[in-house]
């Protein structure tokens, strides 16, 4: 069969801010750029971050870009790879000023500098104390971001394929990527999308877990089609868990709330942080904050009828600040919990929120596999940007308002680098002649398979068992049945179908699909979880309680063939300044 097909310099697979600052980067050079979205651009998971972007510009008090890298390696548990965390950190201030131009509406100051929150984990000098250092607009920085980047990238032209999606990544022999096959979503329609250069951003995978902060699109599409083509998945074992979802319904409740001077309770209206970070309190890393609270429920100190959840408190913040700073929150309280946190605390418990891990990149976006002794060789042509890449700025553990900044800076990098790319790549090589066939064969196991699995019950085993195997606290027994459960379920997704044709949209056809990229991240979630004998940031095993540097110090490598595992070295060495030493990490 030969499947339709349309030529390109570049695709982009995602539409959230990742993807959308690479493509405006590329469109603006002049570039032929298609970018496809399962959703219409301004719906993509970007929209629902909110409490802002970090950025050291010292408008709320002295900052430094060295302080926010420190900040950000010390909240990676010293996993996160240094000369990619100076890169951030210094490019951040500039990706701010630039989203500024393109029209973001931040809120200012009565100086008319921008307004920046303080945030969990960000300090001045070195872990001194809290720092303001997070821009937002609101508490809907995500959502003005993606318009920003949209209309910006219409006025380009950037070419838009709205609910088109991407199957399977394209590689010749040699191992470049020469573009995707995408399915229109509305028709089923399959085509091959050419290109000379292809970047993922196709966001985070927390659908993974029952209880999740991620919108139903966070399939782990680009790690699923990445692990199929043999590329590994880097540090997949560091799963964030957001201290406060909305307890119950998963919804985040951000964290600029304790930013701007909420704190959390125990049922006995105790301020409990103090005992667990009596420096930052309610204002330490996540991972931290996140333990605390588990502890708390574990304990018997949880609220509520069955003390399964925390309280976090704001009305002593007064309805003016809480209306000005922070009014999508009371709107996700009234329905979503049925409080008004202008009176009443909200009920919130940790929930899945972000990847640390994903596809390995180094700090221009190239991916990058370990090849000939070298562990960290350029895929030719192939790129990936934000949640779904791990460049690894996050290490064990990423710092609130870190995820806009990676992928600000990231996207505009990955783009630049694209474009030098095709500069120096000029024509399109050809297209293998089995290309599409892998995507052909997914589609009709789907139709064949009539009687065969159902998708939504695979689906929830997979979430139950994630969720009871490899949560915030991870235990040795658990880790280990949960690896054999999630193989089984992985033997499971590949006999699911679309059991009723006639009555079937093409609906079902998409969550099959995702599925399938779901099941590879939760089995290397787990077999990397299971490996690392230590805790370190968001991996906290109850038979290995300390940090290891001696033996693991290093990033985790899954590759889907054999299901095995290789450890490639943390980069400890910075751009231009010195190195920082792993170190007791405390708040
Ligand atoms: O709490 C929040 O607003 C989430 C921010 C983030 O994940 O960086």
């Amino acid at each position: 069969m030969t499947i339709p097909r349309r030529k390109f310099d570049a695709v982009i697979v995602g539409a959230g801010g990742a993807g959308m600052r690479a493509s405006l980067q590329l469109a603006e050079a002049g570039l032929k750029v298609a970018v496809l979205s399962k959703v219409f651009p301004t719906r993509s998971h970007t929209v629902a971050a909110q409490g802002g972007i970090g950025a050291a510009l010292g408008n709320m008090g002295e900052d430094s870009w060295l302080w926010h890298m420190y900040d950000t390696i010390k909240g990676s548990d010293y996993l996160g790879d240094q000369n990619a965390i100076e890169f951030m950190c210094r490019a951040a201030p500039q990706a701010v000023y630039e989203l500024e131009h393109f029209g973001m509406p931040f809120d200012r100051n009565d100086d008319g500098t921008i307004y920046q929150r303080p945030f969990g984990g960000h300090s001045q000098n070195f872990g001194e104390r809290s720092v303001q250092r997070s821009c937002c607009a609101a508490d809907r920085t995500g959502h003005a971001m993606l318009h920003t980047l949209y209309q910006r990238n219409v006025r380009a032209n950037t070419l838009f394929f709205v609910e088109w999606m991407a199957l399977d990544l394209i590689r010749d022999a040699s191992g470049q990527v020469l573009g995707v096959s995408a399915m229109e979503m509305e028709t089923g329609e399959v085509w091959l999308f050419h290109a000379r250069a292809t970047l993922f951003a196709t966001g985070g995978a927390g659908r993974i877990y029952s209880a999740s902060t991620n919108a139903f699109i966070n399939t782990g599409d680009g790690l699923g089609m990445a692990a199929r083509a043999g590329i590994p998945l880097e540090d997949m074992e560091f799963w964030q868990f957001h201290p406060t979802g909305v307890a119950g319904a998963g919804v985040l409740i951000t964290e600029g709330v304790r930013g701007e001077g909420g704190y959390l309770l125990n049922k006995d209206g105790e301020r409990f942080m103090e005992r667990y970070a009596p420096n930052m309190k309610d204002l330490a890393s996540r991972d931290v904050v996140s333990r605390a609270m588990a502890t708390e429920i574990k304990e018997g100190r949880g609220a509520g009828k069955d003390a399964d959840y925390i309280l976090l408190k704001l009305d002593h913040l007064g309805i003016d600040v809480i209306e000005k700073r922070l009014p999508g929150i009371r709107e996700i309280a009234r329905k979503f919990a049925n409080v008004d946190p202008v009176k009443e605390p909200i009920p919130v418990v940790p929930t899945c929120h972000y990847q640390m891990g994903g596809i390995p990149t180094n700090y221009h976006g190239e991916v990058v596999v370990p090849s000939g002794g070298d562990p960290s060789q350029p895929v030719p042509g192939f790129y990936a940007a934000g949640e779904c890449g791990c460049a690894s700025v996050h290490g064990a553990n990423r710092l609130g308002t870190n995820s806009l900044t990676d992928l600000l800076v990231f996207g505009k990098e990955s783009g630049d680098t694209m474009i030098r790319f095709l500069r120096e790549n000029p024509g399109h090589k050809d297209l293998p002649a089995d290309v599409g066939d892998v995507s052909l064969a997914r589609l009709a196991r789907l139709e064949t398979q009539t009687g065969g699995e159902s998708v939504f019950e695979v689906g929830a085993e997979m979430r139950r068992t994630m969720q009871g195997h490899c949560g915030v606290f991870r235990f040795p027994d658990m880790l280990e049945s949960g690896v054999d459960k999630i193989k089984r379920t992985a033997e499971r997704v590949r006999r699911t179908g679309i059991a009723d044709k006639s009555k079937t949209f093409n609906t079902a056809r998409i969550e099959a699909l995702e599925l399938d990229n779901l099941i590879e991240v939760a089995v290397a979630t787990l077999v990397s979880a299971e490996a690392r004998k230590e805790s370190r940031g968001a991996h906290d095993r109850a038979d290995f309680h300390q940090r290891d540097d001696v033996n693991w110090l290093k990033h985790s490598l899954w590759y889907r063939e054999g299901n095995r595992l290789e450890y490639k070295p943390v980069n400890l060495q910075p751009m231009t300044v010195e190195s920082f030493e792993p170190k007791v990490r405390s708040y």
